[in-house]
């Protein structure tokens, strides 16, 4: 019998609940699900590579998904899915808003090596707002992300967060206008 192997490539900086709804529902699906962290060297992430991966390795082996593996990969995601041998690409559309970039990819993907599906999938409704994107503006803004994250990113991601404003209270951390401030209104309230 055919077993399907499917990659879900992406940022996961940091991973989130959203992430996690779609692990759950790729491993449903797929009879094997690699969660492909792309080592990106233009970006500026917030957690390196290393981190991510231990973040996503902690998450699949608390919710038990044994035919979840985590990897990092780099260059076009065709050709590490072709490394791999798998069939499939797993994408989540949360909202119309995605899906221009998602097309996009997905059809650019298609036109490189066009025996690659893509399947998109829907996280719960509840997560269909959530980015790690806004995780990481509202953690640095100091609104609480306990529902948004797992609790093991968030405890992470609070720890970022103090050797952040730490810096900008020592006045090193440069260029992090946003920390200033909430450094200071922290002082006043204090
Ligand atoms: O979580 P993200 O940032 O939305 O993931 C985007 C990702 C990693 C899937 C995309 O940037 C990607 O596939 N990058 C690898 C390079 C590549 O294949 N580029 C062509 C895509 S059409």
């Amino acid at each position: 019998m055919k077993r399907i192997k499917a990659i879900y490539p992406g940022s996961f900086d940091p991973p989130t609940n959203g992430h996690l709804d779609l692990i759950e529902r790729g491993s449903k699906i797929f009879d094997e699900l690699v969660v492909a962290i792309l080592r990106n060297p233009e970006k500026d992430p917030l957690f390196s590579v290393a981190d991510r991966r231990k973040m996503l390795e902690a998450m699949i082996m608390s919710a038990g998904f044994d035919n979840v593996s985590v990897d990092t990969f780099d260059g076009l995601t065709v050709d590490y899915a072709l490394r791999l041998d798998a069939q499939a690409i797993l994408r989540g559309i949360r909202a119309i808003s995605d899906y221009e970039y998602e097309l996009q990819m997905a059809l650019m993907n298609r036109k490189l090596q066009p025996a690659l599906e893509t399947v998109f999938m829907m996280p719960a409704e509840k997560y269909s707002y959530l980015s790690s994107r806004l995780v990481r503006e509202v953690a640095q803004l100091g609104g609480s992300i306990d529902c948004l994250v797992p609790e093991l990113v968030a405890q992470k991601v609070r720890e970022k967060m103090d050797v952040a404003h730490k810096f900008a209270n020592r006045g090193e951390f440069a260029g992090q206008a946003s920390f200033e401030g909430k450094s200071k209104s922290r002082k006043k309230k204090a």
